[in-house]
């Protein structure tokens, strides 16, 4: 089965090979998790070649951002492979030139970016193929002129901006758009333009929106007509653009004229102009003064009776006292942020504007909101909203807001308010939004929020509240959100959140809680979904601490991560307990030492996790730890010192398409997880070092080849063993070679020879060696044979002896057979072995070129190994070539016992008879061996052919010829 398994996967691997990009990862881009390859982005990248960064990207591309690169030119056809595009971005790159074919093919393109860049010149063609086209940006370039037919093939385009660039001729830009019937707007603000002249071709009529601001406008110079329908138009910033200008030019469509920072003065255009005055911003026209403000309102009076909005930002007013009884009648919102205003007292000046329903004084010098009930103040009943945000506001009175008892959105933020009297926001019973946020409040009152019982949304972020005095929400019945964030709130008692029976975001990040045991018993446990308790100091001191959550049954996000000073270490395993709406679970940058096994057990409905830096070192997550998060679809686990990928551990995440393991320092990744992880489709292993070696075989060719999971830059993955090589493409050829076949085989023969070995080593220990000998003198046989023809042998008897038997053959054997009237050639190891031959040669060589092999058998020649093996030979051709060479001479009496191991030695002499030397301790030692030498003798003479009859085993005692039957005969012995 498992070879099977390799089997498929190297093909796999060659098929992966045979295809260039099977895979799903991009060596420049990200594909957008969800987007189902329709979304890129290839941003901050080193290289400058927009042709490679793109180059991998499939067809199926509809959006593809590349900004923040160093690309300086934009090649031809560089999109053409991407012919779906929609949006393309290519801001904040170094492009200085754009190829006029780099666009070809881009049919479908609606949404250009090309700013932020160096482009000065653009060639006529540059957008020829966008037919789509209707969103063009090239802001901040140094674009000097535009083609004219530029636009020519983008006849759907709908907003141009070009802010930001170095155009002066207004005429070519009219030119090239005025054929755009679909064109709304155009942005031209920040360019060198001086005058508006232009020929008789005129803007289209679709245009509405046109900015022209900062720009050095002397004067207008066009053709009366030329804003007949423009709705927006902006002169600002043009600070010689005189009044007189607008003589004569029709303004009749403007809706909103801005000319802050003009040399226009509002009288004067309201006299000269058809514009409708109620649509002049008169933000920036120097106002400064009441006599100013008069004269304006005056000539207002004079063509209104009502108006709706005023706006009198940037005219440097430092008082107001009746200026303004003098205009018509503000029913809409007036405006008088940055200015001068030291105070507003309470909106006195404003006695004949009763109806207005929104005022904002932001950026002034506000320093105080006084108490409003003193004298008869005009009460502003209209009045929703109400912004003093960036002022200097450092109290607000009791009652200073009493005389606009309807408003619903009051902006305080971003002052310097410490006091706020604890009835300074009394009877504000309507009030829905405020916004008390960036100021220095230290305390909350009880009184302080107690008539803004329709309040919504409160603001209190960024003050230095310390204390939640109990009771100071009570009546806030429909607050549904509570920022109290970045504050130094340390102590919440015991009821200080009562009274929140529809709070549903409760932010408290940044402040100096060190517990959160008891207080979220509170009247929200129904409705809170968002909970922030980021960078605050909570630990715990028990592993077995109860969950302060327990009952939240809403609650869909929860952050607790960055606690400070060192992060939060000890993780109570129930304290997520009863979450079974949590979606999403912050826990990043703590020192959590250990990730209880059942610490995330109750949130089935988890979506998103991110454990980024959460724990202490290396972390063992623990087996099943995830093993509920069937919901969850993002994991972020960097940098959390994961060394173990394992299936225990995130094998049961059967939902998650985003996986992110960024530097983490396993060394190793099993496929075998990835593929149980069935719905990932983006994984991000960068910083990881995963060693190119043949354990990581197969998760590269998973990485390369899989086409569901996008592996984030995995061409730029470097191998830690040298950083020149890249992960993707470390040689792994060598680790395909049939590795379970190879493996199965090489072990089992392993297993074998270790278990049988050692047995056969001892059973069979001679077997095998002679069995190897016996191979041998097999192969020398022909020789051996056809030697044998030629010269017959050439010794008579090979003597076989041990060496302490030298003396005796020497002496004995030697003089009474090769001498003493017999002429026997003997061999003898001493004298006829040849000298540097392999000693086994010389035995072989030996035995097979005499015609008998003598064995001296003695207790030492038993001992001996080599003698053995002579025995072994001769015993060979005794019993398998049938050749009787062997003859065994006894120098002494060897017990049986002795002999029995020595099974080779007794096999012969079962098979034949020997010969026993007589020792001198025998009757008539000479006689005796006379005798003795004459049977050697004529053992030695006797033939050493045998017949074989097949039918019968072997029998050398009733076969052999005389010479053995005399050796019977002579009763010396005969083993049994
Ligand atoms: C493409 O980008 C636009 C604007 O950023 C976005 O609204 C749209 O959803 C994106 N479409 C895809 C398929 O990513
Ligand atoms: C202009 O816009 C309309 C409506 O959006 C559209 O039907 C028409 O095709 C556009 N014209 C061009 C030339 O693209
Ligand atoms: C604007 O145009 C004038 C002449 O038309 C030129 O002298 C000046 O350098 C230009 N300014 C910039 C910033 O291009």
């Amino acid at each position: 089965m498992a070879p099977l398994i390799y089997q498929l996967r190297l093909l796999g691997v060659i098929l992966g090979a045979v295809q260039l990009i099977s895979g799903y990862s991009f060596k420049n881009c990200i594909a957008e998790p969800y987007s189902n390859l329709k979304g890129f982005r290839c941003n901050n990248r080193a290289d400058k070649n927009i042709s490679a960064i793109v180059k991998d990207l499939p067809g199926s591309a509809v959006n593809l951002t590349a900004s923040f690169n160093r690309v300086e030119h934009v090649p031809s056809n560089c999109f053409a492979h991407l012919p779906n595009l929609n949006y393309l971005s290519l801001d904040q790159n170094q492009l200085n030139y754009i190829d006029p074919l780099a666009f070809q093919k881009l049919h479908q393109l609606k949404y250009l970016n090309l700013s932020c860049n160096s482009l000065s010149e653009l060639s006529p063609s540059t957008f020829e193929d966008l037919h789509s086209l209707t969103s063009l940006s090239l802001t901040r370039n140094s674009l000097k002129a535009l083609p004219e037919t530029i636009f020519s093939n983008v006849a759907g385009l709908k907003t141009l901006n070009m802010r930001n660039n170095r155009l002066t001729n207004f005429s070519a830009v009219v030119k090239s758009v005025s054929h755009l019937t679909n064109l709304t707007f155009i942005d031209l603000c920040f360019n060198n333009l001086t005058s508006l002249t232009h020929s008789n071709i005129s803007l289209p009529q679709s245009l509405k929106k046109l900015y022209l601001g900062g720009n050095n406008l002397h004067t207008l110079g066009c053709n009366p007509s030329l804003f007949r329908f423009i709705e927006l138009l902006d002169l600002s910033y043009n600070p010689k653009l005189p009044s007189v200008a607008f003589k004569g030019v029709d303004l009749r469509n403007v809706k909103r004229l801005t000319l802050q920072f003009t040399s226009v003065k509002a009288d004067e255009l309201l006299n000269i102009s058809n514009i409708y005055a109620s649509h002049v911003v008169f933000s920036g026209m120097g106002l400064k003064n009441d006599s100013l403000l008069i004269g304006l309102c005056a000539t207002l009076g004079r063509k209104l009776k009502w108006i709706r909005n005023i706006d009198l930002r940037h005219n440097g007013i430092r008082n107001i006292n009746g200026a303004l009884s003098s205009c018509p009648e503000i029913t809409g919102a007036l405006d008088l942020s940055n200015n001068e205003l030291k105070k507003v007292s309470c909106l006195n000046f404003l006695n004949k504007h009763m109806n207005l329903s929104k005022f904002t004084a932001e950026h002034n010098h506000l320093t105080s909101l006084p108490n409003c009930t003193v004298k008869k103040m005009p009460h502003f009943k209209s009045l929703k909203e109400l912004s003093y945000r960036y002022n200097r506001i450092l109290s607000v009175s009791k009652y200073a807001f009493s005389h606009m008892p309807n408003i619903e959105t009051l902006k305080l933020n971003i002052n310097n308010v410490a006091f706020l009297h604890r009835e300074g926001l009394k009877g504000l019973k309507r009030l829905k939004t405020l916004r008390l946020d960036n100021n220095l409040l230290t305390d909350l009152f009880n009184e302080t929020f107690k008539d803004n019982c329709d309040l919504e949304i409160l603001n209190l972020r960024n003050n230095r509240i310390a204390v939640i005095f109990n009771g100071t929400f009570m009546n806030l019945r429909n607050l549904t959100t509570l920022d109290l964030g970045g504050n130094k709130i340390s102590h919440i008692q015991p009821s200080g959140l009562d009274g929140l029976k529809s709070l549903s975001k409760f932010y408290l990040d940044g402040n100096s809680l060190k517990q959160i045991d008891s207080f979220f018993n509170s009247a929200f446990q129904d409705t809170l979904t968002v909970l922030d308790l980021q960078s605050n100091f909570i630990h715990f001191f028990s592993e077995n601490t109860s969950s302060p959550f327990l009952k939240l049954r809403k609650l869909s996000d929860l952050k607790l991560d960055s606690q400070r000073n060192h992060g939060l270490v000890l993780l109570p395993q129930n304290l997520f307990k009863g979450l079974h709406s949590l979606r999403s679970l912050y826990l990043t940058n703590n020192n959590i030492a250990s990730l209880a096994p059942q610490a995330f057990d109750d949130l089935i409905s988890l979506n998103f996790l991110t454990l980024d830096n959460c724990c202490v070192g290396v972390a063992k997550l623990q087996p099943g730890v995830f093993k509920n998060l069937r919901n969850l679809t993002r994991l972020i686990a960097e940098n959390m010192g994961i060394q173990n990928f394992s299936k225990e551990v995130f094998g049961n995440l059967t939902k998650l398409r985003i996986l992110q393991l960024n530097r983490n320092v396993m060394q190793s990744i099993s496929v075998d997880v990835l593929e149980s992880l069935p719905k990932l489709e983006y994984l991000d292993i960068r910083n990881v070092p995963l060693s190119c070696t043949c354990k990581n075989s197969l998760l590269q060719n998973y990485t390369v080849n899989n086409p569901d999971v996008q592996v984030v830059y995995l061409d730029t993955m470097p191998c830690p063993e040298a950083k020149n090589k890249k992960f993707h493409n470390f040689d792994s050829k060598v680790c395909y070679i049939d590795l379970g076949k190879y493996l199965f085989f090489t072990t089992a023969a392993a297993v074998f020879l270790f278990t049988v070995s050692p047995l056969l080593c001892v059973k069979l220990y001679w077997k095998i060696k002679y069995s190897y000998y016996v191979f041998r003198s097999w192969f020398s046989d022909y020789w051996s044979r056809l030697r044998d023809e030629e010269e017959k042998c050439k010794y008579d008897a090979f003597i076989s002896y041990n060496f302490s038997d030298e003396e005796w053959v020497l002496n004995q054997l030697l003089p009474n057979l090769e001498g003493n009237g017999s002429s026997f050639k003997l061999c003898l190891h001493h004298r006829d072995f040849e000298l540097g031959r392999n000693i086994v040669d010389n035995i072989v060589t030996a035995v097979y070129s005499s015609r008998k092999t003598i064995c001296v058998v003695s207790k030492n020649f038993l001992q001996s190994e080599w003698c053995s093996l002579e025995i072994q030979l001769a015993s060979y051709r005794l019993f398998d070539e049938h050749r009787d060479v062997l003859l065994l001479v006894f120098l002494e009496p060897i017990p049986e016992r002795q002999l029995s191991s020595y099974h080779r030695m007794r096999k012969v002499m079962l098979k034949k008879t020997y010969l026993q030397w007589p020792g001198s301790d025998c009757i008539d030692p000479s006689q005796a061996q006379e005798l003795f030498w004459n049977q050697l003798r004529r053992a030695i003479k006797s033939g050493s052919r045998l017949e074989k009859d097949p039918d019968e085993d072997f029998d050398p005692a009733s076969k052999e010829t005389g010479n053995v039957e005399n050796l019977l005969s002579d009763k010396d012995y005969l083993l049994p």
